[in-house]
């Protein structure tokens, strides 16, 4: 039986992943002329501000000293709030809202288990807070995805055992991570990126819960 329910939040919950990646795009070309690869965009999901800045620089082979990283982080900050002005609860990705429903139904717990600070104002912003029973703070934990830190804090402040969680994730690290951390992942996205994932969905409005549980006591079996 399914306890808890650890979410992440850009690309799952709202459609933020495109806006991350729009703000590096915009400071790398502003500061340092350079178009990003479309590749990178994958390889920065999930991935913290810090630890993105850095693949980026490492792909671009530019070398910074640390008060520009830290200015650099920054103004992307400031870029990615900006399109973040407009966001509204008609944002919510599909079928989310109605997931969220059918698990507080269940009396399933929920949590928050997203790599960005600024998790809570998106939610706020969506008018979804309520459902959630806790949000793990990407700044207390010691590793960012892949490692299994941030759902494993979710799932303690939900106080469910890990394996009795499911986790919803759209990117490879992520994935890794809930694997990592023994819960049941639930990918949104293509096989070929996540192809690790427990139970894979193309969209979010695939996200039923019915369907997730069937699997999930197939896979406890
Ligand atoms: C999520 C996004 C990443 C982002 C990270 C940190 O995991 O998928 O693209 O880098 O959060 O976000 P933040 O809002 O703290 O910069
Ligand atoms: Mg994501």
């Amino acid at each position: 039986m399914i306890q808890g329910a650890l979410f992440d939040l850009d690309g799952v919950i709202a459609d933020t992943s495109v806006y991350h990646f729009q703000a590096w795009r915009a400071l790398i070309q502003t500061n340092f002329h350079k178009k990003l690869p479309d590749e990178l965009e994958q390889r920065t999901k999930g991935v913290s501000r810090a630890d993105s800045l850095q693949a980026i620089l490492d792909f671009l082979q530019i070398d910074v000293p640390q008060k520009q990283f830290e200015q650099l982080m920054i103004e992307k900050n400031q870029l990615y709030l900006q399109s973040l002005e407009q966001l509204q609860p008609k944002d919510t990705l599909p079928g989310i809202v109605a997931l969220l429903e059918a698990l507080q139904a269940q009396k399933i717990k929920i949590a928050l288990a997203s790599a960005s600070r600024n998790a809570p104002t998106i939610l706020a912003k969506l008018q979804l807070t309520d459902y959630f029973a806790a949000i793990a703070d990407p700044a207390q934990v010691q590793a960012g995805k892949p490692a299994p830190d941030i759902f494993l804090a979710a799932a303690q402040g939900i106080a469910v055992a890990p394996k009795d969680c499911i986790g919803i994730e759209d990117s490879i690290a992520g994935i890794q991570a809930i694997n990592a951390a023994q819960a049941f992942s639930v990918g949104v996205g293509s096989a070929q990126e996540l192809g690790a994932a427990d139970l894979l969905v193309d969209d979010t409005s695939q996200l039923k819960l019915d369907i997730i549980q069937t699997q999930f006591a197939k896979h406890i079996q």
